[in-house]
């Protein structure tokens, strides 16, 4: 057996781990979800679920591959048996499922980067602009074509592995994607009006908070950390088995709420400011924002730069989703990187084809929602639930005790928090996140 590869250093593993939890979901759904549930209330809550089970399942995942050295399956398979394999197997599947409509929203990106740079995307008024971006995303092949571009600039850093690869695209990313977000931030909360936006954000309203507050913020804090498929188990297997485990996950959560919330104090003063109303995801911000834009000085550059923006927060998230199938299959199988790389891309790829028609070009439609829809619910609404719920069972229940002498990163130095963390994953974890799944299903 080769050996296997490592983090060259602490930081960029930080890095490589940030770069997976600030994605989409930090830019495009969280300041929509904050403001819609309550602002500064809906916040408090998702710090809360943030700190308690966040940090938790986090570190369990993280601590699963620094132990075992292995990708999800074998990490599941070497400690609890050939049954708790499938929980693995379960995460490198979800993987192909998020990917595959990943890519597309991620093609968007790119596309309007080049949009937003020639003008071709400049009215003020957001039905011209909706009707742009329907006939956009209704076409066949430029969807498809810029879907395909991004999953070629996933593969390739993939393919370069984990040091040269993985690491370097982050340390380089990570940077001026923060770099970006403080520059817009600045310009937003600059502009007149924007104050508006700000309160939408930020100011507590109680009277909003539901029990679907609760579920919708636990959601959010899953997604947005990468949790339930086995990315973080991945990106722990390329820890030596010494590397200090709490600062970096403090580290890593603090950087994705930090993205989360400057990701909301670009977009909502920007909204507000010239009068719009915000909206959830897409609309949000391939019609609402590009409007607000052309209405704004200087917004020829700060267009492109937001779009940028996207881009880079989507390409770091997906290196993470892919590579927990390709650290199984040439763990298990042997198989060469290079070749694991470009067949699981193109298999991706393949299954984003569905998705990306069913925006318009066909009438796609699977179980009553459009072929995107479908992958989107099957994977944000149940495998992740599922598979985090596997998790916190594993950890908490079965592996129990022993968990408790490999979280500490010396032996016996076990930290003063460890025993708060081992009863999370027992007995709160589990049944928020059966909660989740019986909101997401429609059960209650
Ligand atoms: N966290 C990323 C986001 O906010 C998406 C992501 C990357 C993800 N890897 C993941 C989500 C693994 C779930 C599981 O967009």
């Amino acid at each position: 057996m080769t050996t296997r590869e490592h983090w060259g250093s602490r930081l960029g593993f930080v890095m490589a781990a940030a770069g997976s939890a600030v994605g989409l979901g930090n830019i495009w759904r969280f300041p929509y979800t904050a403001g819609e549930n309550g602002g500064g209330a809906f916040l408090l809550i998702y710090l809360g679920i943030i700190a308690v089970f966040g940090v938790s399942v986090l570190l369990a995942e993280i601590v699963l591959g620094r132990v075992t050295q292995r990708n999800p399956v074998g990490a599941f398979k070497q400690l609890g048996g050939p049954v708790w394999a499938l929980a693995g197997l379960l995460g490198v599947i979800t993987g192909f499922v998020i990917l595959s409509f990943y890519i597309v929203v991620a093609g968007w990106t790119l596309a309007y980067v080049g949009f937003s740079t020639t003008g071709a995307v400049s009215s003020t008024d957001p039905a011209v602009l909706e009707s742009q971006f329907g006939a956009f995303v209704g076409g066949t092949w430029a969807p498809l074509g810029y879907a395909a571009v991004f999953m070629v600039l996933v593969a390739v850093t993939v393919a370069g592995g984990i040091g040269r690869g993985i690491e370097r695209a982050n340390k380089v990313l990570m940077p001026l994607l923060f770099l970006l977000l403080i520059a817009l931030a600045v310009r937003a909360l600059t502009l007149p009006g924007g104050g508006a936006g700000v309160a939408f954000l930020l100011q507590p309203d109680f009277s909003k908070v539901s029990g679907a507050t609760f579920s919708a913020a636990l959601a959010q804090a899953f997604f947005s950390l990468s949790l339930g498929m086995g990315t973080m188990i991945t990106y722990g297997s390329y820890l030596g088995r010494h590397d200090r485990l709490g600062v970096a996950s403090g580290a890593i959560i603090s950087l994705d709420v930090l993205a989360a919330m400057l990701a909301g104090l670009v977009i909502m003063p920007v909204v507000f400011a010239f009068g719009f109303s915000p909206s959830a995801g897409a609309g949000l911000t391939f019609i609402t924002l590009p409007a607000a834009f052309a209405a704004m000085p200087g917004g020829t550059l700060i267009a492109p730069a937001f779009f940028l923006l996207l881009a880079v927060a989507a390409l770091t998230s997906a290196l993470s989703i892919l590579e927990p199938a390709i650290s199984w299959l040439t763990d298990e199988r042997g198989w060469s990187r290079p070749r694991t790389v470009w067949a699981c891309a193109l298999l991706c790829f393949a299954l984003g084809v569905p998705s990306s028609l069913s925006m318009g070009a066909a009438d796609l439609t699977l179980f009553g929602r459009t072929f995107f829809d479908t992958m989107d619910f099957a994977a944000t609404g149940v495998m992740l639930p599922v598979g985090a719920l596997l998790t916190s069972i594993f950890v908490g229940w079965f592996w129990g005790h022993r968990a408790l002498v490999e979280l500490a990163d010396t032996p016996g130095a076990d930290p003063w928090w460890s025993r708060a963390w081992l009863l999370i994953l027992r007995f709160i974890a589990p049944p928020a996140l059966v909660l989740i799944l019986l909101q997401s299903t429609g059960v209650i």
